[in-house]
C-alpha cells in the first residue's frame, strides 16, 4: 500500500504577508510530502505563522502552544508524532527564547528565513531543533519553488516588497521584517503571468511598505512601482491591480497619475495617516503632517475622483491629549474614508515609543477608540451607501452564503453579493447595486458581461 501523504496544519496570523508566506511554506514543503489540513489533532505538522505587531503577541504564541502541546500529546497517546514550527514574526524577534520557553517547538524560522524550512523539518526528524532568524543575504523568493496555485483562485496576493527603512516609533516591523528589500521586476512579471496562466484576474502587490518598491527592472534601470504596475497591466488577462500598503511620503506623482491613467488599477488605495495632530506624528517618526496628508488626498483625487481611501489610526500614543485626539477625528471626517483600521496603542518592547513619557491610560485609550470607530463606521456607510443605484463591475471570487448566491468585490474593494451563476466566478460581470448592509452590497446581474474563454486548470 502507498504510504499515506503527512499532514500540514499552518495557523496564520496577522498581516495579508503572513497569508502569502503561509501559502509559500505549504509548497516548500508539498515536494516532500505534505499535504494542508484544516484541523490540528490530524496534522503531522503544525506551523504556527505568527504575527508581532500589537501587544501580548508573545503571549499570545505561548498560549497557543499550550493548546499545540496538549494536542501533541493526545497524538502521542496514539503513536502518532507531532513537529511543531514558529514562524513570523514573533518568531524572528523572541528567537531562541521560544524554543527555551516552549519544548514543544521543534523549528524556529522568522520570516526571512523560509525558504530554510524543508532543511530544517528534514533535520527535525532526526531529532534536531533549530532557531533560524538570520537575515541571510540570499533571496527566500528565489529559493521558494515556483508557485501552482493548485486551486482555482480568481484574486492573488503577491509580495514584491518586504521590510521597512521607516522606522515609525510605535512599529516593530524595521526590527522584525528587516531592512526594506524589493524583488526584481522579472520575477514578479513571471510570478504574476503564471497566476494569470492558472486563471487569477486580479492582483494585489504586497509589501509592508510597498510603494516604497524600487526593484532592479527587465531593461537594468531601476523601477519604481508605478513602472511594475505599468508592466503588469500588459498581462491580457490580469483585468485589475491593487497595492498595499503605502507610506503617504512615497506616494510620487507618477503612481498617483496612474489612478487616472491606468483602467486596470482599481480605485482604492490603502494609506495610513495614524494621527491627525501635527506634535504626535512628529512623535511617530511619520514625517510628514496632517495638512501634508490632506493635500496628498487631494491630488490623488484629482487623478481619480471616485477612489475608495482606507487608513490605518492609532490612539492613544503617549502624549495625546483631548486636543489631539479631536484632530485626528478632524481628519478623518474632512476626508471621509471608505474604510478605516484603527488600534489602540500598545507599547513595543524595543520601539521608541515605548520609552516615551506620557502613556495613555487603557481606559482613556478605549474611550477614545470607541468615539473614533463610530465615526469611521458612519463614513463608511455613507461611502456603501453612494454606490446604491449605481451600475457596478464586480469580480466574482466564489460562492455566497445563500443557495443561488455568488460573492464578489466591487472595484472599491467591497462585498458584492447577487444571485447568480457558479460558472461566473472569475469572470466580471456588471450588477445594479440595489442596496448596502452593514458589511456588503447586494444587487442584482446585468444581463451584459465580460466574456471569456473558460479558464484553464491550474498550472
Ligand atoms: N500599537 C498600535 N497599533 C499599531 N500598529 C502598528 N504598530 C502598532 C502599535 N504598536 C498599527 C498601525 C499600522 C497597522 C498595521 O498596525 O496603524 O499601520
Ligand atoms: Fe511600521 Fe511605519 Fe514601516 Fe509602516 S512605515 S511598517 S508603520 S515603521
Amino acid at each position: 500500500m502507498p504510504q499515506s501523504r503527512r499532514k500540514l496544519h499552518i495557523k496564520t496570523f496577522g498581516c495579508q504577508m503572513n497569508a502569502y508566506d503561509s501559502e509559500r511554506m505549504a509548497e516548500a514543503l508539498a515536494p516532500a510530502g505534505y499535504e494542508t489540513t484544516e484541523a490540528m489533532d490530524g496534522a503531522d505538522l503544525v506551523i504556527l505563522n505568527t504575527c508581532h505587531i500589537r501587544e501580548k503577541a508573545a503571549e499570545k504564541v505561548y498560549s497557543q502552544l499550550g493548546r499545540v502541546r496538549k494536542n501533541k500529546q493526545a497524538r502521542t497517546a496514539q503513536g502518532r508524532d507531532t513537529m511543531v514550527v514558529v514562524a513570523g514574526c514573533v518568531a524572528q524577534a523572541e528567537g531562541e527564547e521560544i524554543i527555551a520557553r516552549a519544548p514543544v517547538v521543534d523549528i524556529v524560522v522568522g520570516p526571512q528565513s523560509l525558504h530554510r524550512l524543508s532543511d530544517l523539518v528534514a533535520k527535525a526528524e532526526s531529532g534536531e531543533r533549530s532557531v533560524e532568524t538570520e537575515f541571510p543575504a540570499d533571496d527566500k523568493f528565489t529559493a521558494l519553488p515556483k508557485r501552482a496555485t493548485g486551486k482555482r483562485q480568481a484574486s492573488a496576493f503577491v509580495t514584491v516588497q518586504e521590510g521597512c527603512d521607516k522606522f515609525c516609533t510605535f512599529c516593530v516591523v524595521p526590527y522584525t521584517r528587516g531592512a526594506e528589500y524589493s524583488r526584481p521586476a522579472h520575477a514578479i512579471v513571471a510570478e504574476v503571468e503564471r497566476l494569470a496562466g492558472a486563471g487569477v484576474r486580479e492582483v494585489t502587490l504586497l509589501g509592508q511598505n510597498v510603494n516604497a518598491y524600487h526593484g532592479d527592472g527587465e531593461d537594468g534601470a531601476t523601477w519604481p512601482l508605478a513602472r511594475l504596475l505599468r508592466r503588469l497591466a500588459e498581462i491580457p488577462d490580469i483585468a485589475r491591480m491593487r497595492f498595499t500598503t503605502s507610506h503617504p511620503r512615497d506616494m510620487d506623482d507618477d503612481l498617483i497619475g496612474l489612478f487616472g491613467d491606468e483602467a486596470k488599477l482599481m480605485p482604492y488605495l490603502h494609506l495610513p495617516y495614524q494621527a491627525g495632530s501635527d506634535h504626535i506624528l512628529a512623535a511617530m517618526n511619520r514625517k510628514h503632517t496632517a495638512e501634508e496628508y490632506e493635500r496628498l488626498v487631494e491630488r490623488i483625487r484629482t487623478a481619480r475622483p471616485d477612489i475608495a481611501l482606507s487608513t490605518d489610526i492609532i490612539v492613544g500614543f503617549p502624549g495625546e491629549t483631548d486636543a489631539d485626539f479631536q484632530a485626528t477625528l478632524d481628519v478623518a471626517k474632512r476626508v471621509g474614508f471608505a474604510q478605516a483600521y484603527s488600534f489602540k496603542y500598545s507599547a513595543r518592547p524595543g520601539t521608541p515609543g515605548a520609552a516615551l513619557d506620557g502613556q495613555v491610560p487603557e481606559a482613556l485609550k478605549k474611550e477614545r477608540l470607541a468615539i473614533l470607530q463610530a465615526q469611521l463606521d458612519e463614513s463608511r456607510r455613507s461611502f456603501d451607501h453612494a454606490t446604491v443605484g449605481r451600475r457596478i463591475p464586480v469580480l466574482f471570487e466564489g460562492k455566497g452564503r445563500k443557495p443561488n448566491q455568488i460573492a464578489g468585490r466591487s472595484p472599491y474593494l467591497q462585498a458584492v453579493y447577487v444571485e447568480g451563476p457558479e460558472t461566473l466566478i472569475g469572470y466580471i460581470a456588471e450588477v445594479d447595486i440595489s442596496a448596502a448592509g452593514p458589511n456588503s452590497l447586494t444587487g442584482v446581474m446585468n444581463a451584459g458581461f465580460e466574456w471569456r474563454e473558460p479558464i484553464q486548470a491550474a498550472v
